[in-house]
């Protein structure tokens, strides 16, 4: 039997500061993670040096804890996971600069993460006989991707949003509903209790057999019909829209996922990513996938919005199948997946 591996995992990339310790890429001995949400909701969204130096404020204490918790000391890691982007710039390079001073002191190996793949193996945490090949919706704040997962670390981009990513987009409409930030989660609550049929919003499929997606006209169409109502003295329900509007988002999100696994003859779908914990995008997901004989996958709410186990478990494949970083290692903000 091989040696254990223990990862120390970081991931700043945005408004969360979070370490995790990981035992082989799919066990978590600790998972700490330190919002900063209630910081930047009074602005109504992340602000980027804000988020900066709550991070700087805050990356010791929670190695500490995430250690602690884990219960081992410096001596007993083997690797460490660093999120190198996407993401905010000053924010990663918190992480970015506490992992390598780690990894240097310790003299150990040093991977750097792509955050995107961080969500994508949340999964394999979550569910522990998981095994490429299959296809993945990627949902976040800042990305919507369709991805075929050939192999650990191998992946085809197969669509892409050509505008707002779906996360973005309920922040927006939110916003423009007077909800507070982020706004997926108040959302996904309140379409719960509203009428999914009251508004008919624009499905955006695109060009036939298109995988990208777009968004912002979505949104547009939701500005649209609440300025109309406001300027006709109607009363806006605001359950019912903000059901409507995500009926109009995760219907999309689900057909494409399904034409997908179905023209590759892949008999699982994977949701990753913030938007992953929508209750709405889950169940629709669900429904559609018993009727085409595809098993659905998610992770658990924590594992799918920002964390850094998912980014512990992402370094050690890649780690495994030998690709590691040096101290060279920089932040890259706009880093793409494939
Ligand atoms: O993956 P994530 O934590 O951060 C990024 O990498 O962007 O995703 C954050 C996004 C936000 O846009 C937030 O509104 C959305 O995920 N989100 C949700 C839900 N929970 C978080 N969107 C819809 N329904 C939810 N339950
Ligand atoms: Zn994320």
């Amino acid at each position: 039997m091989e040696k254990d591996i223990i990862t120390l995992a970081i991931e700043t990339s945005c408004d969360e500061t979070s370490v995790a310790v990981l035992k082989n890429g799919r066990e978590v001995l600790s998972n700490v993670i330190s919002s900063q949400i209630d910081i930047h909701r009074k602005f109504g969204g992340v602000v980027p040096e804000v988020a900066s130096r709550k991070h700087i404020e805050n990356i010791n204490i929670i190695i500490q804890q995430a250690l602690d918790e884990a219960n081992i000391t410096f001596d007993d890691i083997d690797l460490i996971g660093v999120t190198r982007g996407p993401g905010l710039v000053g924010a990663l390079l918190v992480g970015i600069s506490s992992a390598k001073a780690i990894a240097y002191a310790l003299n150990k190996p040093i991977v750097g993460v792509n955050h995107i793949e961080g969500h994508i193996c949340a999964n394999y945490i979550e569910h522990k006989d998981l095994q490429p090949p299959f296809t993945c919706l990627v949902v976040s704040g800042g990305h919507t991707y369709l991805i075929y997962v050939r192999d650990y670390t191998d992946y085809e981009l197969v669509g892409r949003t050509r505008d707002d990513a779906a996360g973005e987009a309920f922040d927006k409409v939110a916003r423009a509903l007077g909800l507070p930030y982020p706004g997926g989660p108040v959302i996904d609550k309140l379409a719960k209790e509203g009428n999914k049929d009251a508004v008919e919003f624009p499905r955006v499929y695109l060009e036939h057999n298109s995988y990208d997606f777009s968004f912002s006209g979505l949104k547009t169409a939701v500005l649209n019909y609440l300025n109309q109502a406001r300027q006709k003295g109607e009363e806006i329900i605001v359950k019912d829209v903000a059901a409507s509007f995500q009926q109009a988002v995760i219907e999309v999100l689900v057909e494409k996922s399904i034409h997908l696994a179905k023209e590759r003859h892949s008999d699982r779908i994977v949701i990753a990513g913030g938007v992953a914990a929508n209750e709405g995008l889950r169940s629709l997901m669900e429904k559609r996938g018993n009727e085409e004989n595809i098993k659905i996958l998610y992770p658990s709410r924590i594992l799918c919005t920002d964390n850094a186990a998912m980014i512990g478990s992402a370094a050690y494949f890649n780690y495994i199948n030998g690709k590691v970083s040096d101290l060279y290692l920089n932040v890259v903000p706009n880093l793409d997946l494939a």
